[in-house]
Parts: C-alpha cells; structure tokens; sequence
C-alpha cells in the first residue's frame, strides 16, 4: 500500500498487515476504484467502472457513520482539466447502491468466527471505453477529503493488423520444468546431447511472463486468463471482471475480451475454443464469460450459447468451434438447460465421439463434447486404455462409456479445419488448451501431467504441419504459453525395484539416485508398453522402466510416493478424513514411502506455484514476445498483432451507460 495512505489514516496500520484476507483485493483505501491504480486498457475496450465506499463498522478500520452517500468520481486525461465521469464519458448518473458484506482479518479473527462487516455505497458506470493514448487520473473523493486515485494508461499501439489468425495454445499449469522433463522421457539422447527435440524447442522466440494477479502472487487459472484474455488481472475465481464486494456474482465491473472485441470489430472472423477440460472450465471460459465465480457454470455455457446479450454487452455471437468435455453442463437437468439442442437450433452440428467429429462437416459450426468432466487423459486413451471403462462418461448423459475419444490434436486440427473453411477470407483466433497438464499435476500423478504436455507438443507440431499445407502458415501467430506453473521439478531417478525390496521408509529412500547415481533416461528404451509411434512423433516408449524419476512439486499434502506409474487410472494422493482433514491415501503408491504435506488440512491436493512461464512464439509480430514481461501484455501483443487498438474514434459505445 501507499506511505501516503497510512498517514492519512493511523488505522490502517494494522490492516496493513492484512494479508491472508483481504477487505476487497486491489483497495487498500475505504474509497475503491475498479479499474483499480496502475491498470493499463487497449484503447477502444470496452469496459465498466465501479465506485464503492466503505464503512467498517467493526474490525480493525472500524469507524463511526454511514459510508459516504455524496462521493465524487472525476476523470482526467493527463494535463486536461478533470470532469466529472458523466460528462466525460456523456452518459447518466447511475443510483447510489447499498450494501453490506463480512470479511476475516486474519486467521485467529476465522478460528474465533468473528467477521469484519462492512457497509458499502456504491455506483456502476456500464459499457465506457477511453480512445485516446496516454495517461488518465481518476479520482474518488470521500468523508470530505479522502482520496483514492486511480492511474490509468490507454497503450498507444499501431492499429495495422499484421496477422490474418492467431492460434493460442496454453499448457494449463505448464511450467520450463515440465517442458524439460517432457523432452528427457520422450526424446532419445546420446552422451547428453538430445537426437530431436520438442516443437516447442523449435520456435524463434521465447519470453517469460509473470503471472501473479491483482491481489495475490499466486493465481488460479480464472485469473490468469482473464489476464491472458483481456490484458485486466483480477482476483483468484474471477472472469472478464474486477471483483467487487457486493454478494451478485454478475453485477461486477465486466472488461471486454479478446474474442469480445475480434468479433465486434471484425463480424466476419472465426472464434474457436478447444480444450481438454470441461468447456465450462476457467481456462476456455474466460474468452467469453463475465463473473466473480468461475462455478457459475451455467453462465459459461450461456456466454457461449448467447454471448452476453441479456447484458447489452458486446454480441461476440459464440465461437465457431467449441469442442472439448464436460457434458453434465450440456445436458439437460434441474440447473441447465437443454444446451445440446439449443446450439443445434442455432445451426451447430453437435459431435459426441471422435468419429462424428471428424465426419462433421468444416464448412458449419461445430460443437463437440466428448465425454462428462475432464477428457481422459492422453496416457489414459493411449496406453493404459483399460481405464477407459466403468466410466460412464458417454456424454449423451447415458451411463455408456466414452471409448471413440478425440485428443488435443484431433480436436485441435478440425477446429483448423472449421476456422479455415468458414473465415479464410477474414481470418480465425483459436485458444486450445492442454487442461491435464495442470489437473494431473495438481494430483501429484507426473506421468499424465507430462504425458498431456507430450500431447500439447504434438499438437503444435501437427497444427504448423497443417497451417502449411491449408498456405495459412506465414499470416498465423502461433503462441505457446502458460498461465501459471506448479512446483514441479526433477532431482535424480529411482530404482523401483530397490525400493520396493525396502521395508522401511527410510531405507527406501536409498533408492534415489541423484548427480552421477541419476543415470540416464529409461522411458526411450523400448519395454513393455511399447508405443509405435510414426516419424514426428515423439512419447515415451515405456512408461514404466525400473528406474524412474525422482519427481516433485513444492506443496502437497500428506502423501505417498513410489515415484511409478500409475497403469490403474489417474492417482488419488490424498483422502478426506473427518477428524484429521487430509491424509495420506493407502491405496497409493504402495511401495513407496510416506511423505508429510507441507499445505493446509483442508487442501487433498498440490497448489499453484510461482514462477514465471514461458512464452513460445512464431508468426508475424513473433518479435514482441521476447524477453521478460508481464501475463497481461500477451493480450496487448494479440491485440496489436490483430490491429484491435483503436484510438480514432470521437465518442462512446451504443449504449454506454445501460445497465447490465
Ligand atoms: C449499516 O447499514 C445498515 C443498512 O444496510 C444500517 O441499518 C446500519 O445502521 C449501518 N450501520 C452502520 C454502523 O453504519
Ligand atoms: C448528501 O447530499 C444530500 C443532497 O445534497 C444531502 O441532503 C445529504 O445530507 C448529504 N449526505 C451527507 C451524509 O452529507
Ligand atoms: C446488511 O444488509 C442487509 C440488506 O442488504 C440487511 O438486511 C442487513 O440488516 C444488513 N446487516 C447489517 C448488520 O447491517
Ligand atoms: C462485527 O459485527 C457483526 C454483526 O454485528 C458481528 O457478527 C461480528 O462478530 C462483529 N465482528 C467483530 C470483529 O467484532
Ligand atoms: C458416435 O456418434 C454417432 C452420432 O451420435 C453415433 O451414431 C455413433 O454410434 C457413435 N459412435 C460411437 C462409437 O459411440
Ligand atoms: C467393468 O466392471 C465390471 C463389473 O464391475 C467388471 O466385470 C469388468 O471387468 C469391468 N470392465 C473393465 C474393462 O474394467
Ligand atoms: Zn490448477
């Protein structure tokens, strides 16, 4: 917080220190802004201000009165005089809103259940846009002289499109590590030099960006692809919004998206979203919804189905292609709607299995959902396919199991296919994301992890094979990315068969070997699971070598590990006891040895962790991508790329200043 806020108000001391929780992410002040201090905007996007002011009426701030009623909001662009939001944005003064809400201060204020509360005022400026480059000054005043300011920063970017499509790959939770682990189980070495390498390897340029959001270092993917989406980074489970205090989770500041705006500028280009995980997961989500909570995912569909319309947002009228799982939110129950019918009315062909998919038609629109909740995983659908049945996860709804699955890179070239064939003229973004890497990950089961990111890489290399025989390759921004990491990493190998020969979980530690004692990469050696694999191709021949790796991540629960592979379904590490909170699961890792968590009771799982994530890039504008910056400037590199910026224009939206 600002040395200039704590000696206006002693109180603020101690929340100063507040940090575990917070009274409202990105407002230390009573007064709050959203678009909060330091927020930078594509000139032309769409967006939304909330104003709020606080009374705490206890707690820590606690003071004596009603928030203020008679706030003042005024907008400046730098060295212009500031005016009020109504007349510079010429649009009316929205009611005064009221309403209170809890909060814990720390951890001893939640264990003795003694919430904070908090009256708010408040008012909402809907469906703004700022045009012109250069700096701005917005500023609430409050309780007299009290001040919050906002310093905005409208980018000046060349509004000349230099590329006709961008296709986004994101490795959800895919850190350098993984990458590096990846390439040692599935390419061959010899005397430490490696024969072929991955397709990622191969891209021109690298940056790293840092991923932390608004108010926490740590993000969840909602937020971080809000930030890769819409160049705005909010808080942990929020989407295409600021989050604000209030208890409606669609009444928040919204910010248009990058598809959002590609559609509203260019009605004639193709949107595509595919993904591994259920479509109404944060990841493909944020490219289209508007909501604190990433579990409104009847909302997600709906954004998709109908663009946000009932908001008189932007009508960016749905992707072309939308393909990937999560039927339990397509079919029709108590919370949904019948969406599978619904986007057939709409003209969507709606593909249940791998074969429909490929029959469909590219020249229409296309749905594909291919099994309920996450798609199994690639070492699932590929090697261990047993664990493919029992499942019932066909996803018409019946209790058939899904067996005729696509993978990324099926799913991802048809949506190719679609894109190219409904909008060659006026050109495509596609988003297609490897959602396992980071749902695997988070289970502590590394081999589906890398396995899926193994899949990403094929996908890559067969999506550039394919862009070059449709001619499209040199007009198409390819970006690989992130949009978080996990603390994973490699410390030496493990002799499986030592260490289940150990009777105790000390004496199975001498089984790791680490420096020279690490040896060499076992998964290249043809064994028993060995996978033909064509030219190009590049996964592990075995999956379970005697010796393995010696893998980890930096928080997990009370677990076991025998460092194998998991050949009977995706591993469980962690169960719920009712007393204990997590422990360890039995049924895991038999061989193995215990090992004590290091996260919080109630987590059964690893956690997202810090580091910066790579960046590959390959296309036109390729060049702005190198280096070290931030999550949100992969947006404003699109952006520019697809020659969103506009800074011409005189005036505000239709309809600025509705209500949502
Ligand atoms: C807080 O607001 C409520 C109405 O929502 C009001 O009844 C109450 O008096 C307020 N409390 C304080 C201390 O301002
Ligand atoms: C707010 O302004 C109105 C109208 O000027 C006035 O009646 C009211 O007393 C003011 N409220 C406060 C708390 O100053
Ligand atoms: C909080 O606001 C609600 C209405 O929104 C009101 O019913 C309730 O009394 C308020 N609580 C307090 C403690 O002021
Ligand atoms: C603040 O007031 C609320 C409502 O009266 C109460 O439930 C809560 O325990 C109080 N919190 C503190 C920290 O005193
Ligand atoms: C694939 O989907 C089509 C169309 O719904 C259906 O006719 C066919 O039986 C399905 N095939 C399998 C293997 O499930
Ligand atoms: C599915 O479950 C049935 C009964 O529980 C069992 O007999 C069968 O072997 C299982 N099939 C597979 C492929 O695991
Ligand atoms: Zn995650």
């Amino acid at each position: 917080m600002r040395a200039s806020s704590i000696s206006a108000l002693a109180c603020f001391a101690s929340f100063a220190a507040a940090q575990t929780f917070q009274r409202l992410g990105g407002c230390p002040d009573l007064g709050c802004i959203f678009p909060p201090d330091q927020v930078d905007f594509l000139a032309g996007q769409y967006f939304d201000i909330r104003l709020e002011v606080h009374s705490p009426v206890n707690g820590s701030e606690a003071r004596v009165g009603e928030p203020d009623e008679n706030f003042t909001f005024t907008v400046a662009k730098k060295g212009k005089e500031a005016v009020t939001a109504p007349e510079y944005f010429k649009i009316d003064e929205p009611e005064l809103e009221r309403w209170n809400f809890t909060w814990f201060e720390d951890r001893f204020a939640e264990d003795a259940e003694k919430p904070s509360l908090v009256n708010v005022t408040s008012k909402v400026y809907r469906r703004i846009a700022l045009y012109e480059p250069g700096e701005y000054e917005a500023t609430l005043t409050y309780y007299g002289e009290q001040k919050t300011v906002a310093n905005w920063f409208v980018r000046d970017l060349p509004s000349k499109r230099r590329a006709k499509n961008v296709v986004m790959f994101i490795g959800d939770g895919m850190t350098t590590n993984m990458i590096t682990a990846a390439r040692l189980i599935a390419h061959r070495s010899i005397n430490g030099k490696y024969l072929t390498t991955m397709a990622m390897d191969k891209f021109p340029v690298l940056g790293h960006q840092m991923t932390h959001s608004m108010d926490s270092f740590i993000t969840d993917s909602a937020n971080s692809a809000t930030a890769l989406y819409t160049g705005h980074k909010t808080t942990v489970n929020a989407l295409g919004v600021y989050v604000d205090s209030s208890e409606d989770t669609f009444d928040d500041p919204k910010f248009e998206t990058i598809a959002e705006i590609y559609r509203r500028k260019n009605p004639n280009a193709g949107v595509g979203i595919v993904s591994t995980a259920f479509l109404a997961d944060a990841t493909p989500a944020g490219l289209g919804a508007h909501t604190s909570d990433r579990g409104d995912y009847d909302h997600v569909i709906s954004a998709y189905y109908e663009s946000l319309t009932d908001y008189e947002w932007t009508n960016w009228n749905g992707p072309d292609v939308l393909l990937g799982a999560g039927a339990e939110n397509f079919v029709q129950s108590e919370e949904t709607r019948d969406y599978y019918k619904l986007f057939a009315e709409k003209g969507y062909n709606v593909a249940w299995n791998n074969t429909a998919l490929s029959n469909a038609p590219s020249d229409e629109r296309l749905l594909g959902v291919f099994s309920t909740n996450n798609l199994p995983t690639w070492l699932d659908r590929n090697v261990y396919q047993s664990n493919l049945y029992n499942q019932s996860n066909y996803p018409d709804g019946s209790d058939r199991d899904a067996d005729d699955l696509p993978g990324l890179k099926e799913m991802t070239l048809k949506a190719v296919d679609v894109l190219d064939k409904r909008h060659r003229k006026d050109g495509w973004f596609l988003m297609s994301e490897a959602a396992s890497i980071d749902k695997q990950m988070h289970t502590l089961d590394y081999d589906r992890s890398l396995g899926d990111l193994l899949e990403l890489d094929d996908t890559v290399r067969a999506t550039i094979e394919k862009l070059e025989e449709l001619g499209e390759l040199e007009d198409t921004l390819i970006i690989v990315t992130a949009d978080h990491g996990h603390g994973f990493d490699v410390t030496g190998s493990v002799d499986t068969e030592y260490m289940e020969a150990q009777t105790d979980d000390r004496s199975k530690r001498n089984a790791v070997g680490y420096y020279e004692n690490s040896g060499l990469s076992q998964y290249t050696v043809a064994g028993s699971n060995a996978l033909r694999y064509s030219e190009g191709v590049h996964f592990p021949a075995q999956w379970d070598p005697r010796y393995t790796l010696h893998s980890g991540v930096g928080g997990f629960p009370d677990h076991r590990e025998d460092y194998r592979v998991n050949s009977e379904g995706p591993r469980t590490p962690a169960v719920e006891d009712e007393k204990k909170g997590y422990v360890a699961n039995y049924k895991d890792a038999v061989t193995g040895f215990l090992v004590n968590g290091n996260m919080p009771l109630d987590q059964g799982q690893g956690v997202h962790s810090l580091t910066d994530v790579p960046v590959f890039a390959r296309g036109p504008c390729q060049e702005l991508f190198g280096g070290v910056y931030n999550s949100i400037d992969i947006f404003f590199h699109m952006a520019e790329c697809l020659g969103l910026s506009e800074t011409k224009r005189a005036g505000q939206p239709p309809h600025a200043g509705k209500r949502d």
